[in-house]
């Protein structure tokens, strides 16, 4: 979509240029007149004549050490010097504060909206007010599941049911009669449905003794860890939707006497560094990547949807696997 803010620039310069070829018109000799015409063209192209893009960035919220990476990523990108004008509010993992900021970008006649949705639903009215202000969207890493036509230009981030699918065929290959219980992420949100179909689907939903959300969350997942020990103590084996969680189940594990990576297995998603070093610590077993470092790809999405140049529809951010052959050497030298 190009914005309306853009089609008003295209037609301020093509005034301008019709101007000034008229002004040419009249006098051959003036040589000042087609040096102002260069001048002319150039300004308003949003960037690279030194006008910045307004982006407004709604991110869901901190909840987790991925999430402090990628807000890190995204603040180095989104820079002034690469001709950005960012206002970043954080949501504080309420769609409700999202909505609000996304309302207030809007007001403020921001070029661009980036956000990363908390939960899947729940966006159609703020979504159609947004396409009615003809302000392109650029989503990040979480998906939306709405009844607007054409949503957003372009969406960037990890494939979470293909990281579910990694997480069970690990599982499957090496655990095969575990007995498994599931640390959900935020309910409703992309990276909870998607993680969990793709694990479910693979190691049988049989095998799944019991869930409950840690809300992506290092003390909610202890506290839903501590309840599941007591209702499943015959768990041996925790699928973690992210790492954090899996960091406060371990406190919970080893509260109750059992021991972390043995007694009872862990499998978990994310990868930052605190996950790794439960890997050589030999706590977890196999930890998913989910990179949150895409920040270069978001502004090189922004710019071509401000510019209005044909982007993808989506753009997958690719994750590797670990599991406990990962050296110090390898988690210390871990950027996030
Ligand atoms: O949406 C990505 C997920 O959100 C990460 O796996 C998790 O750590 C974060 O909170």
């Amino acid at each position: 979509m190009v914005s309306k803010k853009m089609r008003m620039r295209g037609v301020a310069a093509a005034v301008a240029v019709l101007a000034l070829g008229l002004a040419a018109c009249s006098s051959d000799s003036d040589d000042t007149a087609n040096d102002d015409t260069n001048a002319t063209q150039d300004s308003g192209d949003g960037g690279d004549s030194g006008e910045l893009i307004k982006v407004g960035f709604s991110q869901l919220g901190a909840e987790s050490g991925w999430r402090t990476a990628n807000t890190e990523s995204v603040k180095a990108s989104l820079t002034e010097e690469n001709g950005i004008d960012l206002t970043f509010v954080d949501a504080q993992q309420k769609q409700e504060n999202q909505i609000k900021a996304l309302r207030d970008f809007i007001d403020q006649g921001v070029d661009v909206i980036a956000f990363s949705p908390v939960v899947q639903t729940g966006w159609d009215e703020v979504l159609q007010e947004i396409q009615d202000a003809e302000i392109p969207v650029v989503l990040v890493d979480r998906t939306v599941d709405t009844t607007v036509t054409d949503p957003y230009a372009t969406w960037i981030g990890a494939d979470f049911k293909s990281e579910g699918v990694k997480a069970g065929e690990w599982v499957k290959e090496n655990y095969p009669d575990a007995k498994i219980f599931e640390l959900q992420g935020t309910l409703g949100s992309g990276a909870q449905v998607d993680r969990e179909a793709g694990f479910d689907e693979t190691v049988g939903a049989d095998k799944i003794l019991g869930k409950a959300s840690g809300n992506f969350t290092r003390a909610e997942g202890k506290a839903a860890m501590e309840a599941a020990l007591q209702a499943y103590p015959d768990m041996n084996l925790l699928f973690t939707h992210n790492d954090d969680m899996g960091l406060g189940a371990i406190e919970a594990i080893e509260a109750a006497g059992k021991v972390p990576g043995k007694d009872i297995v862990i499998v978990s998603v994310d990868g930052v560094r605190d996950g790794l070093q439960a890997l050589v610590d030999k706590k977890f077993n196999f930890v998913v990547e989910c990179n949150p470092v895409f920040g270069d790809q978001i502004l090189d999405a922004i710019k071509k949807v401000y510019a209005g140049e044909d982007v993808p529809k989506e753009t997958i951010v690719v994750d590797a696997t670990f599991d406990q052959t990962i050296t110090q050497e390898e988690v210390d030298a871990r950027p996030y």
